[in-house]
């Protein structure tokens, strides 16, 4: 069974999706949620659910190598097949993606969700920028993971028709019901087809 460590920034419905998926099918497993933030909800939310949650926050007289060395360093300890980003800010290095590079799929075993119909979009406050353009559709991406700002290969899009007149808070509101409602599921066919 694949297993994984979920990195995440923020509030955690994400990583809370794909831990109360696992845990009722039973077809991969999370070995555990570190956070970059020490005070991100999703910390709670991994525990509450009988999840390891750790964090790992960059201090102000550490480069990005030392941080990313040191994160590797924590990951290494679960011997994960595969790495999901949740809601994770920080744009990983090359340096990092390294460790998990898989010679068979050519990918880096690393996985993220984004907030639009990528290449719409990228970076941050994506569903702000989705919902300010004028665009009749929405949606969200999961992708591999590349050293770019979501760059990486395509694995699945949904989307979403922008509802004539409502706010931004219901916009939003449904993109991310809708991240919550597919990302568990997708992540349970990508690691079906890439098992080794
Ligand atoms: C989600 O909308 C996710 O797609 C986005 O952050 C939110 C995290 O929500 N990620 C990015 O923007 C990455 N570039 P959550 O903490 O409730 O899962």
């Amino acid at each position: 069974m694949a297993k994984i460590v979920i990195l995440a920034s923020g509030s955690g419905s994400n990583a809370e999706s794909i831990i109360r998926y696992a845990q009722a099918h039973n077809t991969y497993q999370v070995a555990s949620v570190i956070s970059d933030k020490s005070e991100a909800l999703v910390l709670q939310r991994a525990k509450n659910l009988g999840v390891e949650a750790e964090t790992v926050v960059k201090t102000k007289d550490e480069s990005k190598v030392q941080f990313e060395d040191r994160l590797v360093h924590v990951i290494e300890k679960y011997q994960p097949d595969w790495i999901v980003l949740a809601g994770f800010m920080k744009l990983l290095s090359k340096n990092f993606l390294m460790n998990f590079y898989d010679q068979k799929i050519k990918q880096f075993k690393v996985v993220n969700i984004h907030p639009s119909l990528l290449p719409l979009f990228p970076g941050k406050e994506a569903y702000e920028q989705s919902f300010n353009s004028g665009l009749a559709e929405y949606g969200c991406t999961i992708h591999f993971v590349d050293e770019g700002m979501d760059t990486g290969k395509m694995i699945y899009q949904e989307r979403l028709k922008k509802i004539e007149g409502e706010d931004f808070e219901t916009f939003k509101a449904r993109g991310l019901a809708a991240e919550n409602r597919i990302y568990p599921i997708i992540l349970e066919k990508l690691f079906v087809e890439f098992s080794s």
